[in-house]
């Protein structure tokens, strides 16, 4: 079986990063009986570079040809790189948000997992930090404050800034579904979070969410204003089973967890429309201040490609074992420098990626 996947390398560590999740995907394919075939496009800076704008129509056309999108990072220094001197529609991250619309990847899951192994990294007390968590936020992706209208303009000679947040109840309904599909396949919880305090867009969204909530009777749902969500992160993860939130609060929140994993170089994420189809990359971003020194770590890239064996091709067994040999290599005791503590190995990115894949059974 031929798996169709565009590859978006990318900016900084992207390439890096990339090319040890092909390494593992192929080893994983020789011994499952599949055959990744890999087209490159470009996205980010290096397509500004090359072509002048941050993602070509035809690179669009390329991506949804295909069945799956792994993508590296892009992006580069925002206070050094010339990209960022360009208007904010032609900057890199601009060809993300393209791609995200253009696809219609409505749907972005982030887990953000403690591994028992790195335990250590978590910044968090150590009584909180022994209960453990496993957290899945579901961000809406294509809509929210990202994509409504937005214009900045002068006043009496007063610079005036607008965003716009809106959401349809079509929006938020096809987004709920999803999270509470993916509660039912883990602990069964769903905290939707909101600021239905004060906007009228998250009003809408909790009426929604306990619309859709009725068919998932088995299924838990609680509702949390944002400010104290950002909160109980901190203050007991554990709580948490499925995050279900709008694309601003998700952006943030998204990040806030994945710092108290301590090691966000270790979390994968999915971007999925109403289709098999889904955009995989990791959590972290394109790292330029050591790309090209071959130290960045790929396992977050290469759990991305799990990800995408799993919800795109239905290769449940195939990713089990990439996940598998993941944590054999942490068990092993090898760390890149961004998990590196005492005792353990220190390896770089090619390394890392060569110990998985031997780890593929
Ligand atoms: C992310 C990133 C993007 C976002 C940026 C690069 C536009 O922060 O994927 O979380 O805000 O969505
Ligand atoms: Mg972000």
């Amino acid at each position: 079986m031929e798996l169709k996947i565009t590859c978006i390398p990318g900016d900084g560590i992207g390439p890096e990063i990339v090319a040890e999740a092909k390494k593992v995907l192929d080893k994983a394919g020789e011994v499952y009986g599949f055959t990744p075939v890999y087209t490159d496009i470009l996205m980010g800076g290096t397509s500004i570079d090359a072509c002048g704008v941050p993602l070509t129509d035809e690179a669009i056309e390329t991506a949804r040809s295909a069945q799956a999108v792994l993508m590296g990072s892009i992006g580069g220094d925002t206070t050094k790189s010339p990209w960022y001197k360009l208007p904010p529609n032609l900057r890199p991250e601009a060809g993300l948000l393209k791609i995200r619309k253009a696809l219609n990847l409505f749907a972005n899951l982030r887990p953000a997992y403690l591994y028992k192994e790195l335990a250590d990294a978590c910044p968090l007390r150590k009584e909180i930090s022994d209960k453990g968590f496993d957290i899945m936020i579901m961000r809406e992706l294509t809509g929210g404050l990202y994509f409504g209208e937005r214009k900045t303009v002068e006043e009496n000679g007063v610079r005036k800034a607008i965003d716009t947040l809106v959401y349809n109840e079509n929006e938020i309904r096809r987004i709920a579904i999803k999270g509470f599909e993916i509660a039912r396949k883990r602990k069964k919880k769903v905290t939707s979070v909101d600021k239905a305090n004060v906007l009228d867009s998250s009003r809408l969204w909790r009426a929604v969410v306990e619309e859709v909530a009725k068919d998932y009777p088995d299924v838990t749902l609680e509702h949390m204003l944002v400010d104290n969500c950002a909160m109980q992160l901190v203050k007991d993860p554990a709580q948490f089973d499925v995050i279900l939130t709008e694309n601003m609060f998700g952006d943030i929140l998204s990040d806030e967890a994945s710092m108290v994993t301590g090691s966000i170089g270790m979390l994968s994420s999915a971007s999925l429309n109403d289709t098999k189809f889904g955009l995989y990359e990791p959590s972290h971003g394109s790292a330029p201040d050591i790309a090209g020194l071959g130290i960045a770590n790929p396992i977050a890239t290469i759990l991305s490609a799990a990800m995408m064996l799993r919800y795109s091709f239905d290769l449940d067994q195939a990713a089990g074992a990439i996940e598998a040999a993941v944590q054999q290599v942490l068990k092993d005791g090898y760390r890149t420098v961004d998990i590196y503590s005492e005792g353990c190995q220190k390896v770089g990115c090619v390394q890392m990626g060569d110990l998985i894949a031997e780890r593929i059974q």
